[in-house]
């Protein structure tokens, strides 16, 4: 059984993300297990390699650090098991079994909700040899980047985030009733509780303005902020090897899946998700 002492915690990117070896999640111990929680908190995203994880095991882990998300359908999700979502465009009898374009857009995810999903883990089964790298933007560095009037400008703005206003762009209904979430009000410049660095925690898709700025000024200020915040120097991507686990901390990146050749190879990914809480 892995132990604290067999933990290898290397830097991933400069100054973002670290990689972990040497240790199993399947057999590693409370302690050990704990400890890569909390080096996780500090680092805004980890890849633990070399895993090999069933969803219950993936789904005993994700709990280390909170509470999961249930998925709102069960399409495309391990039956018996809301909490892991599939992503894959593997064809099993016939039929595509998982959702293969999830997150193709920038964006943090469910920030539409009242407690935004606080981390996002990624299990590799199968991947392709070339495409489909996972882009992560880190929104610490971007803010450390604007210049001491813009942080002045904008500490203190609040953005209107609606799922409803996804829907509205994309011309379609979902299938399980979030159009009927109420808009929520998150602040743009994000503290992060574990050790009050602060994120430019703008995102596109489900926002709709800046409180007390008409559109389009506010749209347009929050789509100037985004591409600021993914220009290339925020940019690591992360080139998938099968047994990555790969962790994001929403409450400091954005992030986007990348395209890859459908006809030719097979990505097979489970994901999980655990639950925020208020942003401040
Ligand atoms: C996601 O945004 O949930 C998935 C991203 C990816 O598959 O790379």
């Amino acid at each position: 059984m892995a132990s604290i002492d067999d933990l290898d915690i290397r830097p991933l990117w400069e100054g973002f993300g670290v990689e972990v070896l040497g240790v199993d999640l399947a057999t590693a111990d409370a302690a050990t297990q704990d400890e890569v929680v909390e080096v996780f908190h500090r680092h805004g995203a980890m890849v633990i390699r070399d895993q090999s994880l069933t969803p219950e095991q993936q789904l005993t882990f994700t709990r280390r650090f909170g509470e999961p998300e249930t998925n709102p359908g069960a399409q495309f999700t391990i039956p018996g098991l809301q909490e892991v979502y599939i992503i894959s465009n593997k064809v099993v009898d016939g039929k595509v079994i998982g959702n293969w374009e999830a997150g193709q857009g920038w964006h943090t995810d469910a920030s539409y909700r009242e407690r935004p999903t606080m981390c996002t883990m990624l299990y590799a089964l199968e991947v392709p040899p070339e495409g489909s790298d996972t882009l992560l933007s880190d929104l610490c560095a971007a803010y450390n980047a604007l210049t001491e009037d813009e942080k002045a400008a904008y500490d203190g703005l609040q953005i209107q985030h609606s799922f409803r206003a996804l829907r509205e762009m994309q011309g379609r209904k979902s299938a399980y009733g979030e159009e009927d979430l109420d808009d929520v009000v998150h602040p743009m410049i994000r503290t992060h509780p574990a050790d009050g660095r602060k994120a430019l925690w703008v995102s596109t898709g489900t926002v709709k303005g800046v409180i007390g700025m008409p559109n389009p000024e506010g749209l347009d200020l929050i789509e100037r902020l985004v591409a600021f915040a993914t220009e290339p120097r925020f940019v690591h991507a992360h080139k998938w090897r099968v047994g990555d686990l790969l962790i994001w901390d929403n409450r400091c990146t954005l992030h986007r899946g990348t395209k890859f050749d459908l006809d030719k190879y097979v990505r097979h990914v489970h994901r999980t998700w655990v639950k925020g809480d208020r942003p401040v």
